[in-house]
């Protein structure tokens, strides 16, 4: 019944389409259109349908998704063709990812064009840059309050360089990943300054009112996400009189999503960058999409829905587009964004992994991998289609966003142990080298995330000023196994740029007021390419970390067993030092790849009691980075402290 009123609705919308579509050659829209509008519809009236205007927008819908189709470069069009055939593309091992911001890792966009040798040396090939578009002069949160959503911001470039760099990457196949701000724009948008100025079809578009009343019942379930910079979770604003909702900074404005307009915005904006060439779009802060009063406003159900719509929408247009979901929320709610029930992603084919970044930093604090092991077994097995991103540091902070009951089950109560890790990485301890910032710290809720640049939340930075050459070298192997690790764990590695060169904290943001309060800037550094340069000259601390990195990527594309099919299986050791799993072939048993990390700085034994079959029967195990063959000669192995090892068996 209910796929027959859908598909009358089809009907009475293509018979009312504008000629301009109705005269093009749209085959390949009509069969996709045809395949994803039950779902389509299902979600769009789920989600708008007691509107007296909603066929109006389901009108609109349909014709926005053909517009975009019409426009779709040929190329593009025949890229969806084959990643439609080949539809597991993303889950293979070769593709290794760095995000970066374009401005302080070359200055502008044909600056990041020359510097695409870099990432060819390395082994990159799926690049995310992140925001590029026009924002507010002063604050823009590091471009993510977004003034114009089709145009560069003029410092970076324009929109004929993005479209050259695009080209010219998938010529060297390198993949371009764009961000789409899906949750907010500064309050300088257009949409922004109508609202303010009174347009009610605007104010609309936003959440705004005018007395406290309905922001304190709001203020009741949301907790807040800048506490210490934007306390609170709206923003009165003097032109307009009236209060609106700014969840992150306070010229963040919310963007309402239960006003269809808004969503038929968004998916034009999605199907606009679709069609400049982004392989993947980054969706920005996706757990925000819903709020409902005497909610906590993030992860509800509606959010999701509109994540299937979207997809489903940019499935007829542009199928060969992935979205990532930016979520940072619990594992449990993480996985959502997958989508529920299903084998092929509904959502985002792509989630932070945020739940993993978070346990390595434990277990890089503690010196023992049990929360890591512990967190990783409750992390729910992830769809068929759909994966990993994995990652050490990105722009943003590191919230301790892994389970309490984990953390239980490990033996910690916690509340000390989160403060013992905020404390650990800031550098409270003698023991503790590092040199991270408390971030996001919320007296009422005891709260708090950290910054810093990897190599300096390792020690490295400490480790060079007090010219202590056993802490150099072992912040380095740190630095190495962490990354050994995102490229050997099943997902799509994201390095961070400056990581693989060994960067430290930046604290030139201090003297820029616009930067000054907000201190995930330490960690946002403008590349040295004159250091950077010492990479190629042995002795270097770059040399130190880029040549090694360079050949574990080069290693991981050779190992078909690190493409991400589920087929990862983890080794519960008696030593809580080492972190060890194997990956294995679905198709041929005897191929398989066990990963093993020491997280102590001093040697461990790995029993051969303890890993099951390997060893069992064979000569010994063969390190693939290194080449190394360790002979079966007793009952267990010795792995140096920080050693990182992707064992085969000898054969
Ligand atoms: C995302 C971005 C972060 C930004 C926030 C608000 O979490 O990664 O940098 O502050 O969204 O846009
Ligand atoms: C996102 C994340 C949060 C992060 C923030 C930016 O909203 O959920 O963990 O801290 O963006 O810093």
């Amino acid at each position: 019944m209910y796929e027959q009123v859908s598909h009358s609705l089809l009907n009475d919308i293509l018979n009312r389409i504008k000629p301009e579509i109705s005269n093009q050659d749209l085959r390949h829209f009509y069969t996709r259109l045809g395949a994803n509008f039950y779902a389509i519809h299902s979600l769009f009236e789920t989600l708008y349908g007691d509107r007296e205007d909603f066929h109006k927008h389901a009108q609109c819908l349909v014709e926005t998704m053909a517009q975009h189709y019409i426009k779709r470069p040929e190329h593009l069009r025949q890229i969806d063709l084959d990643r439609e055939k080949d539809f597991n593309w993303f889950l293979h091992q070769k593709w290794v990812g760095m995000a970066l911001y374009c401005n302080g890792f070359a200055g502008t966009l044909s600056g990041l064009q020359d510097r695409l040798g870099y990432f060819e040396e390395l082994g990159v090939n799926l690049v995310h840059v992140m925001p590029i578009l026009r924002c507010p002069e002063g604050s823009s949160d590091g471009g993510y309050a977004v003034s114009d959503f089709r145009e560069i911001d003029p410092h970076i470039g324009t929109l004929e360089e993005l479209s050259e760099l695009a080209a010219e990457m998938r010529k060297r196949e390198i993949l371009l990943v764009l961000d789409v701000v899906v949750n907010h724009t500064s309050d300088q948008h257009y949409w922004a300054e109508q609202a303010r100025s009174g347009d009610p079809v605007y104010q609309d578009y936003y959440y705004t009112f005018e007395s406290r009343e309905i922001p304190d019942l709001y203020e009741q379930g949301m907790p807040e996400i800048f506490p210490e910079s934007s306390p609170g979770n709206f923003t009165w604003d003097e032109t307009m009189e009236r209060w609106v909702m700014t969840v992150f900074n306070d010229y963040q404005w919310d963007l309402n999503y239960s006003n269809p307009a808004v969503f038929i915005e968004m998916l034009n904006i999605i199907l606009f960058w679709a069609n400049q060439g982004a392989d993947i779009l980054r969706l920005d802060a996706v757990a925000f999409l819903w709020k409902k009063i005497g909610r906590v406003c993030q992860n509800e159900r509606e959010a999701h829905l509109i994540l299937q719509l979207l997809k489903d929408c940019c499935q007829v247009t542009a199928p060969g587009v992935l979205f990532i979901a930016e979520a940072i929320v619990a594992p449990l709610e993480v996985i959502k964004y997958f989508g529920e029930d299903a084998v092929i992603a509904k959502e985002c084919e792509i989630a932070y992994n945020a739940t993993f970044m978070a346990l390595m930093w434990d277990a890089a604090a503690t010196k023992n991998a049990r929360l890591l092991n512990q967190g990783i077994k409750s992390l729910p097995v992830k769809l068929e289609r759909a994966t990993w991103l994995n990652y050490i540091r990105c722009h943003d902070d590191i919230g301790l966003g892994f389970d309490d009951q984990d953390i239980v089950a490990c033996g910690y109560d916690p509340v000390p142990h989160r403060k013992f890790l905020i404390d650990y990485f800031t550098g409270q301890f003698d023991e503790s080298h590092a040199r991270g910032l408390p971030f996001g710290q919320n007296s009422k809720t005891g709260d708090a995330r950290i910054s810093g640049s990897l190599a300096s939340l390792v020690g490295l930075q400490h480790a060079l000023e007090t010219g202590d050459e056993q802490a150099i070298d072992d912040s380095i192997k740190l630095i190495l196994l962490l990354h050994n690790l995102i490229l050997s764990f099943g997902g799509l590695p994201l390095l961070y740029y400056g990581d693989a060169l060994g960067t430290l904290n930046d604290d030139s943001y201090l003297g820029d007021p616009y930067k000054k309060g907000d201190n995930r800037w330490v960690h946002r550094p403008t590349i040295d390419w004159q250091k950077a340069d010492l990479r190629s000259v042995p002795g270097t601390l770059e040399y130190k970390i880029f040549n090694p990195l360079k050949k574990m990527i080069a290693v991981r594309k050779e190992l078909q067993v690190f493409a991400d099919f589920n087929n990862r299986e983890l080794y519960d050791l008696d030593n809580p030092h080492l972190f060890v799993f194997e990956r294995y072939s679905l198709t041929s048993p005897a191929e398989r790849v066990l990963v093993v990390a020491n997280f102590s700085n001093q040697t461990q034994l790995m029993t051969f009691e303890d890993i099951g079959t390997w060893g069992a029967g064979y000569g010994g195990l063969v390190d693939q980075i290194s080449g190394e063959c360790f002979e079966k000669t007793g009952a267990s192995l010795e792995i140096q402290g920080y050693g990182y090892y992707w064992f085969k068996e000898q054969r």
